[in-house]
């Protein structure tokens, strides 16, 4: 056995004396091109979500994590056809201290609260729309299999030794901190009690033998792999604060506890006296979702996107692709990180009595409404505040009102009164601006809109690609507005169908905003998919034409045939989206007070 005093554990630069089999750890990544690492042979994509602990109910942020990878997971199958190739993870991170910790204090057996909170989650992301595949518990046991599998590919590639910790542990963060990383808060009994000067939260002295992965081998290969790939995790803030992290030294990391400590766990495969670090364990989820240790995992693996918050970076871009590394596999291929909500100015605590109930929410502002406000709103980059007004606010005037108001300008009956999609006039809108013809009444504005419109669909799809989904709502918002302006500006009200000289371009006009609209409706799909749904089923739009592939806007402009001119609308179904501040106004005063 080996004894590191934690001081020498937590300095250590990583001596590179290890002697490792030929073709393993950070020398097999460094084989490994690019190319080939990105690619798995079909283009599947493997979404993920953090694994959410269960010590206590879902809160907002957890249901906003679990929606950017939806919406992500949504948005590609929009693009690529065939949920085969798709497969979106999320599940509940049930071992390890902090829920030993909770259940003690609940009085409850650590098994029943997992049981109990887990299906909270199920339900709360059953109810949300979360389209996931998979969902996983680590107190499963294929995750016991999978976890221990690769605990011994560890251990045989030399890779784990056995050495005495010594330090801080913080039970509510999971983790080991070094000295500097400890300040002293007063408590309420004005005594100086250490915590962690991240996340506030308390830490405790820890001296014990634990296994220790020789993690500071892999500050070559990682530094690496991110300047290779700088794309590797977004937004470019957070792939810069671990290219810094990584300047600093990389200590090596103890990643087990003693199982007198901490029984509620993964025992280490051959050592009962020692349980396997929980993140370690929750790390592996990703794993064990697609079949490993089964060679078939290979077939998602790495073609695999982690939406993470930004607490939890270092544990997804340092530990976890040094650990695949040393178990001979590739880095996962994106990693997206996600700031945090606040509440009216707050951070969200039990303790504090803020935390917003998701479950509430979705009630009160319809599951579409909320999905587009958190995402709508919600700013990876940084915090993002949360109050009701704004809500309210932000779903009646884009969603009521600005979409809502536009279906119901180009469908009801005074104005389309034979419930069709009408026909376009190129005699009216031709093609070139600028054209002349006693037909003619398409304006300047008009081309730009359809510009505007024609380019949305890329645009949107850019803005995903970069993790940007509220940039993309904002696009699509804004032409939602810029359509409306196009309605306004020609007032087909103020024209009659029985008119000849009117009828070609009131058709027109519709048929452009209708367009627009469903290409809108289609976009929208990956947030609000009921709500599309309804749009889209309005404008007549069947459930196989909704893909991003075939979307040809406004064909007729260009001179093709449109394959929805002429068409039936669909049933009529009230309001796209009521507006709030009227229909529900009392409900958000009654919860207030
Ligand atoms: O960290 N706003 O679980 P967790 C936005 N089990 N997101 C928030 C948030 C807030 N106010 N508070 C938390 C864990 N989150 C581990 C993960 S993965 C192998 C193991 C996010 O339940 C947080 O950033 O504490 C994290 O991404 C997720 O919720 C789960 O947090
Ligand atoms: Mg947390």
């Amino acid at each position: 056995m080996l004894r590191v005093p934690a001081r020498r554990l937590l300095a250590c630069t990583g001596s590179r004396t290890v002697s490792l089999p030929q073709d393993s750890g950070p020398r097999h990544y460094c084989s490994c091109p690019l190319g080939a690492r990105d690619q798995v042979p079909d283009g599947r994509a493997y979404f993920t979500t953090p694994i959410f602990y269960v010590n206590a109910a879902p809160h907002i942020g957890h249901l906003y994590s679990a929606l950017l990878a939806d919406a992500l997971c949504r948005h590609r199958l929009l693009r690529v056809p065939g949920a085969a190739a798709t497969r979106f993870s999320t599940g509940t991170d049930e071992h390890g201290l902090k829920i030993q910790q909770a259940a003690a204090a609940m009085g409850l057996a650590p098994a029943e609260l997992c049981d109990r909170v887990s299906a909270q989650f199920q339900q709360l992301f059953q109810e949300a729309g979360i389209a996931s595949t998979d969902f996983i518990r680590t107190t499963e046991g294929r995750h016991r299999v999978a976890v221990q599998h690769f605990w011994e590919v560890l251990r045989t590639r030399g890779l784990l030794y056995k050495g005495l910790y010594e330090g801080w542990y913080c039970a509510s963060d999971e983790c080991f901190l070094p000295e500097a990383k400890v300040t002293r808060q007063q408590g309420p009994a004005g005594e100086a009690c250490p915590v962690s000067l991240e996340s506030g939260h308390p830490v405790s002295w820890t001296r014990e033998e634990n296994y220790i992965f020789r993690l500071s081998q892999f500050r070559e290969p990682l530094l690496r792999w991110l300047r290779d790939d700088p794309h590797a995790i977004s937004p470019e803030t957070f792939h810069n604060m671990v290219l810094q992290w990584l300047e600093e030294e990389l200590p090596d990391l103890s990643v087990s506890r003693r199982s007198s400590q901490l029984h509620w766990g993964i025992p280490v495969p051959g050592d009962n006296s020692q349980t396997i670090y929980v993140w370690l364990d929750a790390l592996v989820n990703y794993l064990t979702v697609i079949g490993y240790p089964d060679a078939t995992f290979k077939s998602w693996w790495p073609a695999t996107s982690h939406v993470i918050g930004k607490d939890i970076l270092k544990f997804h871009a340092i530990y976890w692709p040094a650990l695949l590394m040393g178990a001979g596999m590739s880095p996962p291929r994106r990693i997206y990180v996600h700031s945090h909500w606040t509440v009216c100015g707050q951070k969200m605590s039990k303790s504090l009595g803020n935390v917003v109930d998701p479950r509430t929410c979705l009630d009160r502002y319809t599951v579409d409404g909320f999905r587009y406000f958190l995402l709508r709103q919600g700013v990876p980059n940084w915090d993002c505040d949360y109050y009701d007004e704004k809500v309210v606010k932000l779903l009646d005037s884009e969603l009521a009102d600005a979409l809502g108001g536009l279906l119901n300008r180009c469908t009801a009956k005074r104005i389309n009164p034979f419930g069709i999609y009408p026909a376009f006039s190129p005699a009216c809108f031709p093609s070139q601006p600028g054209a002349v013809g006693p037909s003619v009444r398409a304006q300047a504005e008009d081309y730009a809109l359809v510009r505007a419109v024609s380019s949305l669909p890329k645009q949107v799809a850019d803005y995903y690609d970069n993790f940007q989904i509220y940039k993309a709502l904002e696009a699509v918002s804004s032409c939602v507005r810029q359509t409306n302006g196009f309605v306004q500006r020609h007032a087909p009200w103020k024209l009659t169908w029985e008119r000849p000289a009117d009828a070609p371009w009131l058709g027109t006009v519709l048929h452009v905003a209708m367009e627009c609209l469903r290409v809108f409706g289609t976009l929208l799909q990956p947030v609000t998919p009921t709500l599309a749904d309804t749009l889209l089923s309005r404008l007549g739009v069947s459930a196989t034409e909704r893909g991003l592939g075939d979307l040809s806007f406004l064909s007729r402009f260009h001179g093709h045939p449109c394959p929805f001119e002429g068409r039936r609308l669909g049933p009529e179904t009230g309001l796209l989206f009521p507006r709030l501040d009227q229909s529900r106004a009392w409900v958000v005063k009654a919860h207030r007070t």
